[in-house]
């Protein structure tokens, strides 16, 4: 039986950083992981350059049950103490868009960098390695794996989300969870495209490519949402950042509201156009909407399209600029975890401290990362979560008692 202070399930994001930190505080680490590759996640993140943090990640980023519960660790390690590491490994990185921070050249940086922090806390790393059973008992948490059986005082369960099945993805953590009497908030698909039936979605078949600006809307009243992002036609649905984002808060049987022209009042120009021109209204409207927007929306409406639009009433115009303004399309679904970036729910954060991420129920047991149920929006948030819970964690393995360090492993 070998001995650690700490075992670490899953080697992604939150589980190598989780790693490093306790290791170079002393603490003995075995950290195990089923998939032959570590970091898998933050390997095709970012489209391979990985979007490892967002400037300006704050708890109002965030989905939870239990939303205050991410203020603490997100306080305690913040974006700019993860650039400052990545600067130490002079990691080059750029800012895209809206904060979100990616590598110059490739995510095998930043998978390099955690597994130097690793090396440095002599972490000791199984893979691939299957955890087989899971005891708790009075000398601890026993574990039965395909590299033997071990034992430590302290787990914490980093095996991440349900998406991404072919790449690792298991729900280990939330069955391990169960084990230990917490409860979970339902999983679901998040940051994810949504799906439309061909009927509903066939007038925008034709529109399939088209990238635009929106504001987009899902929820009502308190719970309304919204976000200014570019959104994607396909032919199959809707895709891009603005559906990605708002699919975390989208519920089924809820109707998305689109203005596809949120910087335009469509309706003051039209009739501001109305008094001094002579064209048609189709024509009136050239150049200030792509022009396959224009014509599939005008296509809804011929008898308008050609009409001089001194001609066209008032209330028409409105009409015209409602339908743009405020799109109502109901989605049929998601297209489930082979594509969601993250799995939104998890174990309770309320039955976790949100000052160690340590189970209430269980001393010892630590849950962190997306098997926890905080869920960053697009940009760089997830990976922030993954840090700060991480780095939470680690800092409670150090400041709790060690195991002696006459239990060293065998070789
Ligand atoms: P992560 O998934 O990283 O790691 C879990 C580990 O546990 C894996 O190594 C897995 O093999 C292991 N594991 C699972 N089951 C196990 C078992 N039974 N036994 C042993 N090991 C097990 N976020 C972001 O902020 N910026 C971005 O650019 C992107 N981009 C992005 C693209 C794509 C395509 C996806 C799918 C996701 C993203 N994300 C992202 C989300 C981000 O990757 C994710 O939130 C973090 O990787 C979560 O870190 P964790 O360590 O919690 O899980």
């Amino acid at each position: 039986m070998q001995k650690f202070d700490a075992v670490i399930i899953g080697a992604g994001a939150a589980g190598l950083f989780c790693a490093g930190i306790a290791g170079q505080l002393g603490q003995k680490v075995l950290l195990i992981d089923h998939a032959a590759k570590v970091a898998e996640k933050i390997r095709i993140s970012g489209g391979g350059r990985s979007n490892f943090t967002n400037r300006d990640a704050g708890p109002a980023n965030f989905l939870s049950d239990n939303p205050h519960f991410c203020r603490s660790a997100l306080a305690r390690y913040t974006p700019q103490d993860f650039i400052a590491l990545v600067q130490r490994h002079r990691i080059p990185f750029h800012e895209k868009h809206k904060g979100q921070l990616f590598c110059d050249h490739s995510s095998e940086d930043l998978i390099a960098m955690l597994l130097r922090e690793c090396e440095q806390g002599r972490v000791q790393r199984w893979q691939p390695c299957e955890v087989q059973a899971v005891r708790h008992g009075v000398r601890g948490f026993e574990l039965d794996t395909s590299g033997g059986p071990v034992q430590a005082p302290r787990l914490v369960v980093a095996t991440g989300g349900l998406s991404i099945p072919k790449i690792g993805a298991t729900d280990f953590g939330h069955r391990l969870a169960r084990q230990f009497g917490h409860r979970l908030v339902e999983p679901r698909p998040a940051l994810v495209p949504l799906t439309f039936t061909s009927e509903a979605f066939a007038p925008y078949a034709a529109l399939a490519g088209l990238s635009l600006e929106v504001r987009i809307a899902a929820g009502a009243g308190k719970a309304r949402t919204e976000f200014l992002e570019d959104l994607l036609f396909t032919h199959r649905g809707l895709s891009g950042p603005a559906v990605l984002q708002i699919s975390s808060f989208w519920r089924p049987g809820q109707p998305l509201q689109l203005d596809l022209a949120p910087q335009l009042d469509l309706a003051a120009h039209l009739r501001a156009a109305k008094a001094g021109s002579r064209k048609q209204l189709g024509n009136e409207l050239h150049g200030l909407l792509p022009a396959r927007l224009l014509d599939t929306w005008l296509a809804a409406v011929p008898q308008l399209a050609t009409r001089p639009i001194a001609e066209v009433k008032d209330k028409d115009l409105d009409g015209l600029a409602q339908r743009l303004h405020r799109w109502e399309l109901l989605p049929a679904g998601t297209e489930g975890y082979r594509k969601a970036e993250v799995t939104a729910g998890g174990v309770d954060t309320r039955e976790l401290g949100s000052q160690d991420m340590q189970s209430r129920h269980v001393p010892g047991l630590y849950f962190i990362g997306e098997v926890v149920d905080v869920t960053g929006w697009l940009g760089g948030y997830n990976f922030q979560w993954a840090w700060a819970s991480a780095a939470a964690c680690a800092r409670a393995l150090a400041a709790s008692q060690s195991a002696p360090r006459e239990a060293a492993p065998q070789a």
